[in-house]
């Protein structure tokens, strides 16, 4: 595990930026593993500047999504697929048929999760993963739990899940109880991750997650196993870890 401590939010997703930016350089086609929530937004505005300048190329790009809210269509503006026009897609030079995150308004939740499987296998598993930690240590959906769910699957979630995420939908009871979230196999599999974890919010659970036992009960806790794994950190999220 590489940490870099970052100074604040703007440097951290600077820091996060640089190695998605170097991906792409090193393999045009390469397969990118794409995050929500607050944590990346900073990373892909830096992408978005670059590719603006004529220097971030995502013409052959693949990219996955790790999640998706049961029940959301990609227009309903608190899906993952919004979010993900909004921030990134929409502004930069990808194809939108090489974008896929789960369709949360599949009939068939098994078949969508196994075609989403299938699908990232097909394209030679993700080169890059990038992911955000949730506030009970979440990646992805992957909640805390009895085991770590090996690939793509519905689940339930958390109470604290649901609260940390009714601020984008005004009423808790609009925060749907349930997502699509691919595996911790299939982001154990990505060739290289990079997470990044900004604000003092998190500097607990960072501490928990990095420092502590692996153990299905915080799911990040499994990144200690992965060979190319860099974790990003702005200053207060790092506040706890030791030197
Ligand atoms: C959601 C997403 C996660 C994300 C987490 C943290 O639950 N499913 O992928 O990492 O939120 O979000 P934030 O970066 O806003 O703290």
């Amino acid at each position: 595990m590489r940490i870099i401590r970052a100074r604040d939010y703007s440097h951290m997703s600077r820091q996060a930026a640089n190695i998605i930016s170097a991906q792409i350089i090193m393999k045009p086609d390469c397969v990118l593993g794409l995050a929500t929530g607050s944590s990346p937004i900073g990373a892909y505005r830096q992408l978005i500047d670059w590719h603006r300048k004529g220097d971030l190329d995502f013409s052959q790009v693949r990219s996955f999504n790790l999640d998706e809210y049961v029940g959301l269509s990609p227009s309903h503006p608190q899906s993952y697929a919004h979010f993900m026009r909004e921030r990134l897609f929409g502004h930069v030079n990808i194809q939108p048929q090489n974008t896929h995150i789960p369709d949360g308004t599949a009939e068939d939740g098994e078949a969508e999760c196994a075609r989403y499987d299938a699908l990232i296998r097909s394209l030679g598993g993700i080169d890059l993963q990038l992911l955000g930690l949730g506030p009970n240590g979440h990646i992805g959906f992957n909640e805390p739990g009895e085991f770590f769910e090996k690939g793509t699957h519905r689940v339930a979630l958390s109470t604290e899940t649901i609260q940390a995420n009714k601020r984008f939908f005004g009423r808790e009871e609009d925060v749907p109880r349930y997502a699509y979230t691919m595996g911790i196999c299939d982001i154990m599999q990505a060739k290289r991750i990079v997470m990044v974890v900004s604000g003092a919010q998190k500097a607990e659970i960072l501490r928990r997650a990095f420092f502590g036992p692996v153990t299905p009960l915080v799911p990040a806790s499994i990144l200690q196993l992965h060979r190319h794994f860099t974790l990003v950190v702005d200053q207060e999220a790092g506040a706890l870890l030791p030197e």
